[in-house]
């Protein structure tokens, strides 16, 4: 069966398409190479043994979108990663960020709904919830107002697909609301790369242990959490990826209770900035340069899923800790960085 990632060469993409590949399906990739490299097929390839059909396309690009339909006309799913995820760039540029995030959906959709019929799984985000009222955040919580352009197009890409579930019969879709993805494919091959200066917690904590970085910031000690910093649910990637793969397969065997559901995907635990640096150094061995300053604009003080649906419905459950992730995390920034 072949499955179409986009956004496919990204970090939770390409840990997804190795898992997709291992669980038998046929992978076709789309990425525009914005924010990731073409030798993460390589990466791939050697973890699985098979390079996945690669194709260079900007999803705004709507020609190009039917044309690639076209060529694989086989193609009966899709898992949407490709947008632009920085949340400070989209309040600085949010109609690139509309563009991109809700063209390029918008012409998946079009194409998707021609078929006979068609599984859409949708990257989405515990950003949708803001600060919720109760923790852990059942699905059941509202969404709240978006705190940036980013966290809009999450939500509008929701209520999108949702619509459009409504509509076409022959269309069934699953978004998949992430907490915070973090660590990397035990192998090595595949982790997170991101351009210039990290602005998520985990990839500071690895490039400052690397010596790229001199000082870790924590933002805020004030809150009203355990230890004052802000607490979250860090998720490892290859969980996350597992999970992919059962919501596709969901689909694909017809066990969805209707045509567009939602789920969270966290471990259920929520960890406080002090406890991810603290486990990062026992896990690691270095001391980390860090220091307190103020907190940062837009951070909700606490977020962690109630994973009971996602356990009894969807049958996914995240095995991995905190330190297996933040060692993965840390083995590939050393191999990077050509540490020993
Ligand atoms: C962020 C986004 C969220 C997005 C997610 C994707 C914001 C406000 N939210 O989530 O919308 O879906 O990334 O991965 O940007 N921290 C520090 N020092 C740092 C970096 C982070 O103390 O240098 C703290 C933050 O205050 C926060 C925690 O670490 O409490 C996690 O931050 P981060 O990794 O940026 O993720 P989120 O803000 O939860």
């Amino acid at each position: 069966m072949k499955i179409l990632v986009t956004g496919g060469l990204g970090f939770i993409g390409s840990h997804t398409v190795v898992e997709l590949q291992n669980a038998g399906y046929d992978v076709v990739i789309i990425d525009d190479l914005s924010n990731a490299s073409e030798s993460v097929l390589d990466g791939i390839q050697k973890i699985t043994g098979t390079k996945p059909d690669f194709e260079k396309i900007d999803l705004r690009d709507r020609d190009a979108v039917s044309a690639f339909f076209k060529k694989y006309s086989d193609i009966s799913g899709a898992i949407h990663f490709a947008a632009s995820k920085a949340v400070g760039e989209s309040v600085n540029k949010p109609l690139l960020y509309y563009e991109n995030n809700l063209s390029s959906l918008i012409y998946l959709l079009q194409e998707l709904t021609k078929k006979d019929a068609a599984n859409f799984i949708f990257s989405s985000s515990c950003t949708v919830y803001g600060q919720a009222d109760e923790l852990p955040i059942t699905e059941k919580a509202p969404v709240k107002p978006a705190e940036s352009p980013y966290g809009n197009t999450k939500q509008i890409g929701e209520e999108i697909i949702r619509d459009t579930a409504k509509i076409y019969d022959n269309f069934n879709a699953i978004a998949l609301r992430y907490f915070n993805p973090i660590g990397a494919h035990e192998s090595c091959e595949i982790g997170e790369l991101p351009l210039g200066v990290p602005q998520n917690l985990v990839p500071f904590i690895t490039q400052t242990a690397a010596g790229l970085r001199q000082e870790l910031s924590v933002f805020g000690d004030d809150y009203p959490t355990s230890d004052g910093t802000c607490v979250r649910d860090y998720i490892h990637v290859v969980d996350l990826a597992k999970a992919h793969v059962m919501a596709l397969t969901r689909l694909v065997e017809d066990k969805n209770e209707t045509n567009y559901e939602t789920f969270n995907l966290g471990t259920g635990t929520g960890s406080s900035v002090l406890e991810v640096i603290h486990t990062f150094e026992e896990v690691s061995g270095v001391d980390l340069s860090y220091k307190i300053v103020d907190r940062r604009e837009g951070d909700v003080v606490a977020a962690y899923a109630d994973t009971v649906k996602a356990n009894e419905v969807l049958g996914w459950k995240s095995q991995l800790t905190l330190a297996e992730a933040l060692k993965s995390a840390w083995n590939w920034e050393k191999k990077v960085r050509g540490i020993n």
